[in-house]
């Protein structure tokens, strides 16, 4: 693994994409990534870009009317990518995670999938030791964004 921390500034969509492209490489399955940041700054853009990494199916689009969405790999025996949206359980006080996607029948181990969760600080964490932790924030005037991230992993 390269560093364990960064930031970056990303002044296109396209930037933010190459951003999760390059952090989605270091990702294997069980690992889970923690987008926390505004309505708007970008984690599902980011979540494009980590698809991209990952190699799976697409297309890559807001989760609204599911909590999750599994996007199989196109190489065999490589980790699916489970994208999850905490939006709309963000009033929730103590969501368990875990029960939810387990109740939705997934059909996917999510130890064998990286799992990406926007809106998932405080909550998503609790899925793996082994996390990569992404905020962005929204600058006031322009398009850019920028993005602080973290991996922890033992
Ligand atoms: N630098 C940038 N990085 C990411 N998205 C950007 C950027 N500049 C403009 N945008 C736009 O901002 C929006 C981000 O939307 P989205 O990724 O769905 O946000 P979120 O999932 O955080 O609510 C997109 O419409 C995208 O085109
Ligand atoms: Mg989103």
């Amino acid at each position: 693994m390269a560093d364990r921390s960064g930031t970056a500034e990303l002044l296109t969509p396209e930037d933010t994409i190459a951003l999760g492209d390059s952090l989605g490489r270091e990702l294997r399955a069980g690992d889970v990534v923690v987008l926390s940041g505004p309505l708007g700054a970008g984690k599902t853009v980011l979540a494009k870009g980590i698809a991209q990494a990952l190699d799976v199916e697409g297309p890559v689009v807001s989760p609204t009317f599911v909590l999750a969405r599994v996007h199989r790999a196109r190489r065999e025996g490589a980790p699916a990518m489970v994208h999850v949206d905490l939006y709309r359980l963000l009033d929730e006080s103590s969501v368990d995670l875990l029960a939810e996607l387990d109740s939705l029948d997934l059909d996917t181990d999510l130890d064998d999938a990286v799992v990406v969760v926007e809106w998932g600080e405080g909550v998503a964490e609790r899925l793996s030791d082994n996390h990569l932790d992404i905020r962005l924030e929204r600058c006031a005037d322009t398009d850019a964004r920028t993005a602080i991230w973290q991996w922890s992993r033992p």
